[in-house]
């Protein structure tokens, strides 16, 4: 292991940017003020993509699950069941509508919700579950998920932050359930710093979403100048380039919401520079999913030769393995430690407690709580000097 040729340091962030996407943040930068429609052009490629008639794009995942609560009508009182491993703005923005967030312990193959853990916390209460494709991992329990909460009348949100491109059985992840949403935030498959989008097909959902979409505010123009920075400044730290600093640079999480407070951009619609650069991406998506994979074939064979626990894939499963995630027999920091240095990368700890990085002990959900321990995620995109080498 100690010879792994790793010649630069493999980050987690920022791998799919292209000079093109730098290039248009630089343009946007001098010229904000462009005439253009983008956003009608990115709903068009997403609907035409997932296959959906509805289609909304806001300023985060965060902002997408905002909206996607609000277009199910929740409310407080409501019930929504989430895996006890996902992280703080999605509880935020299931808390900031008021309703209550019940936990359903995970399973360990796939990081996925356990269909049994389901079963016993739904009340009577429970209008909603979210189904969340941790690591770009189709749940392992996925069929008997989506057959429970039809049985029992509850709305499927689905959590695609993680899995843009993902299939299970050739349908898109994302068309599984009621409705769904997905990231474009710069640590996902896609990178505009910060975005999202929701999907449906579901004709009344798909009405309210377009009412909700319509209310939505624009986020500030200081808010998207700095969006822009961040990503030329990402874009040249990827390619070795000093970063001048933190400066005008977003933040992943504001430290309001971080306090578990509201922000605008909970509620913001996504911005037009920012439609260009997802449809830049998105066009790339088969490209990208193709390198994620053969990182993830890298770190199979890997696993398999250290003797480390990997996931288990369902031969239906396209995972998009935005993380390879390994369960470890002991506290992930002290691996994680020895990892990164002998195989020169940068480690994730997603998640360190069930809804990152927010305190929080849940005795019910004793794989979820471990899982926070002991569960160590490895960056996918390799570089091309290391990818045949072990
Ligand atoms: C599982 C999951 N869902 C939703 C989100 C929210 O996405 P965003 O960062 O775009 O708000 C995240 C963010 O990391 C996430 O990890």
């Amino acid at each position: 292991m100690s010879n792994l040729p790793f010649q630069r340091r493999v980050p987690l962030l920022n791998m799919s940017l292209t000079e093109e996407d730098a290039h248009c943040a630089a343009r946007w930068l001098s010229a904000p003020d462009s005439p253009v429609d983008h956003i009608s052009r990115l709903h068009m490629h997403i609907s035409l993509m997932w296959n959906t008639p509805w289609v909304a794009s806001f300023m985060g995942g965060r902002a997408s699950l905002y909206a996607v609560i609000r277009t199910l009508e929740l409310k407080p009182g409501d019930q929504i069941v989430i895996p006890a491993f996902t992280c703080q703005c999605v509880a935020n923005a299931i808390t900031f509508n008021g309703v209550e967030i019940v936990f359903a312990d995970i399973e360990s193959d796939t990081y996925g919700m356990s269909a049994r853990a389901l079963q016993r916390v739904v009340t009577p209460r429970t209008r909603a579950i979210m189904i969340q494709y941790t690591f770009g991992l189709v749940c392992r329990d996925i069929d008997s998920l989506l057959a429970f909460a039809r049985a029992h009348k509850l709305r499927i949100i689905e959590d695609c932050a993680h899995a843009t491109g993902g299939k299970w059985q050739g349908k898109m992840l994302g068309t599984l359930g009621d409705i769904a949403f997905f990231s474009s935030e710069r640590s996902k498959v896609v990178n505009t710093i910060h975005g999202g989008w929701v999907v449906t097909a579901d004709p009344v959902l798909g009405k309210r979403l377009m009412e909700i979409y319509a209310q939505s505010p624009a986020p500030d123009a200081d808010f998207i100048r700095r969006l822009l920075i961040t990503l030329c400044h990402a874009f040249a730290s990827r390619q070795g380039i000093a970063h001048p600093g933190p400066g005008d640079v977003l933040p992943q999480m504001h430290p309001t919401e971080l306090a578990g407070l509201f922000t605008p951009q909970y509620a913001w619609k996504m911005a037009e520079p920012v439609a260009e650069l997802l449809i830049m991406q998105l066009f790339r998506l088969d490209r990208i999913l193709i390198k994620r994979r053969q990182g993830a074939m890298f770190w199979q064979r890997w696993a398999q030769k250290h003797g480390f626990r990997q996931p288990q894939v369902h031969p239906d499963a396209e995972n998009t393995w935005l993380r390879f995630p390994v369960w470890l027999d002991e506290p992930k920091e002290k691996v994680a430690a020895h990892l990164e240095q002998a195989l020169n990368i940068e480690t994730g700890v997603w998640f360190t407690t069930p809804i990152h990085p927010q305190p929080c002990e849940l005795a019910n959900c004793p794989t979820g709580m471990l899982a926070t321990k002991r569960s160590l995620n490895l960056p996918t995109w390799l570089w091309n000097e290391a990818e045949l080498e072990e």
